[in-house]
């Protein structure tokens, strides 16, 4: 890449005739009424996805107009531009079969329009790993900044934030504790403003682990979307792109393997979602950088929980920003850390360290002496079950049920499941196991049906927590004794395809196993018989179907996955 900035002329349409291409190019460019000074500045894109289907990104316009101040201020000519904008519970089947559909657009528009360095505004769950996907196999210099999470919500005295109160009063709903006028009531009162959800959810997560890796500016994953502060981090983004421009710091100089470990540890000490797994993994691949289970076990065994916000602990994404957010959690794990990594804002992660810290809300960023734990929230688990992986969120889980055997209660898929899983007659018992079959990234665009419901009549009964297994993810949000993106999932032909109610499973979560207790030959049996689900003939969701990987893998698109050759052990 040229050092220069290009500007509106760089990347000409090819018509053969390079002086036409920029004559014409100028032209249009004049039609929108630019002066021929502004002309002439360095470009920076402005990546933005508002939409009526998309309620974390309400206030993008007024966030997009203080990039755009940023960036005229610092001698730039701002061009926001749209992509597609995935709002959570807007998609159908789910908004993650459409992360890679967002990535690609990112990537491809960041490429093909002239912009010196990019801003990309994104917030809700898929948008932020879908940007930054796209950022790093375009590497053009690029900046990510968040819309924010939303502030609480009020009930009867509490707080309340999407979606962790969501679903416990949901739970309450479904165990008669909280009647119909009850409910209605508080579904008015979860997400009271724009932004993202409230508590350490998906997005929270991933805003964290992009300031981690160096993508946003220090001290803005956790800003409010309300908060004035968010407008002024919006034009600081702006004026930092500029600076980009003429000293260009890509994607992949700041994605690096040691800022990865780092964002790594990060999703640990915030025992943040199970979700943030597959997309750093997935934006790491396509900077070709792979990360080991074993490797993310011993990053999660060296690496305690300090911060406490829901759903794990007590707090809201509001008291994490006033407790002193990302970078009182980075100063807590300085010493196990790389850094020399590089921030977009042109300092290493030690210059950022140096400075200081400003006071700190101990109740909610814990010391490493007293920590919520002693150890990280998720673990990689395999085992017959699951020969090439399962995650586990053991800050989220209860610990009784951490060494256990029990009987599998099958459902075949999500329709299964929705018909019998409060079905009084359902043969179902409070230390069986629930299995949930063909929810993967193949079997159905993976949704966030991990936390399956505990069966009415047991849930009626009290039992609060049951083991849960399957190929499907669970929201950030979500807790419990779940065992998540189990791989090969069913749908290709994984061990998960030919478990039936009856048969004996054991978790371990202190040797990280989870076991079929099914003999081997009899495995191979029920594989044999076992044949794929028909797959879709046509448009995305053939190329969907045809393409994503695993979730050890991301579930990116494997032609667009870095350099990593498909079989390789990662280091
Ligand atoms: Fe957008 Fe939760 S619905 S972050």
């Amino acid at each position: 890449m040229s050092s220069d900035p290009q500007g509106l002329d760089g990347g000409l349409t090819n018509y053969g005739d390079r002086d036409f291409a920029r004559y014409l190019r100028r032209s249009m460019a004049r039609s929108m009424g630019l002066s021929n000074e502004l002309l002439n500045k360095p470009v920076v894109g402005i990546a933005i996805s508002p939409s009526g289907f998309n309620n974390c990104h309400r206030y993008m316009p007024e966030l997009t107009a203080a990039v755009e101040r940023g960036v005229l201020a610092a001698g730039g000519l701002p061009r926001p531009f749209p992509t597609i904008s995935l709002g959570e519970v807007f998609l159908n089947p789910t908004s993650m079969m459409f992360r890679n559909l967002m990535a690609m657009d990112v990537e491809e528009m960041i490429r093909a329009q002239p912009m010196d360095a990019v801003v990309m505004i994104g917030g809700c769950d898929k948008t932020v790993p879908a940007q930054l996907m796209g950022a790093v196999s375009a590497n053009k210099p690029a900046i990510q900044l968040v819309t924010g999470p939303m502030m609480t919500g009020r009930h009867k005295g509490e707080r309340l934030g999407a979606c962790t109160d969501c679903r416990r009063f949901w739970g309450k709903f479904r165990a008669g504790e909280v009647d119909a006028v009850e409910i209605a009531q508080v579904e008015g009162r979860l997400a009271v403003t724009a932004g993202t959800c409230a508590v350490m959810g998906t997005a929270s997560t991933m805003a964290c682990i992009s300031e981690t890796l160096g993508m946003s500016l220090p001290g803005t994953a956790a800003i409010p979307a309300v908060d004035s502060q968010r407008l002024v981090a919006a034009e600081e983004s702006g004026k930092a792109a500029v600076r980009l421009a003429s000293q260009p710091l890509t994607p992949r100089q700041v994605v690096t393997r040691e800022s990865v470990e780092n964002a790594f540890r990060m999703l640990m000490a915030l025992s943040g979602s199970t979700n943030a797994i597959v997309h750093l993994t997935a934006v790491a691949g396509r900077a070709g950088i792979r990360i080991s289970p074993e490797r993310l076990n011993q990053i999660s065994d060296e690496t305690p929980v300090l911060v406490d916000l829901k759903p794990v602990g007590s707090g809201y994404m509001e008291d994490f920003n006033a407790a002193g957010g990302v970078g009182a959690v980075l100063r807590e794990l300085r010493p196990l850390l790389h850094l020399d990594c590089m921030t977009v804002d042109g300092r290493t992660l030690r210059e950022r360290l140096d400075e200081p810290a400003g006071w700190i809300d101990r109740g909610v960023v814990r010391t490493r002496e007293a920590p919520v734990s002693p150890l990280g929230g998720l673990i990689a688990l395999s085992g017959t079950l699951a020969p090439d992986g399962a995650i586990f969120k053991r800050a989220a889980a209860t610990e009784s049920l951490f060494e256990v055997e029990g009987r599998a209660v099958v459902f075949e898929n999500l329709e299964d499941l929705a018909q019998r899983i409060d079905d009084p007659e359902l043969d179902v018992h409070a230390n069986d196991i629930l299995v949930l079959k063909n929810a993967g990234p193949v079997g159905a665009a993976m949704p966030e049906a991990g936390y399956l419901p505990i069966p009415s009549k047991l849930a009626r009964a009290g039992v609060k927590d049951m083991v849960r297994i399957s190929d499907a993810r669970m929201s950030g949000t979500a807790y419990g004794t779940i065992v998540l993106h189990v791989a090969p999932e069913a749908a290709v032909g994984g061990p998960l395809a030919i478990v039936q109610s009856g048969d004996r499973i054991a978790l371990s979560v202190a040797r990280k196993r989870i076991d079929l207790l099914v003999p081997p030959d009899e495995i191979a049996r029920r594989l044999q018989a076992w044949t794929p689900p028909p797959e879709p003939k046509r448009g995305y969701a053939a190329l969907y179907r045809r393409s994503v990987t695993q979730a050890p893998l991301g579930c990116d698109f494997d032609f667009l996955a870095g350099d990593v050759p498909a079989g390789v052990a990662p280091a």
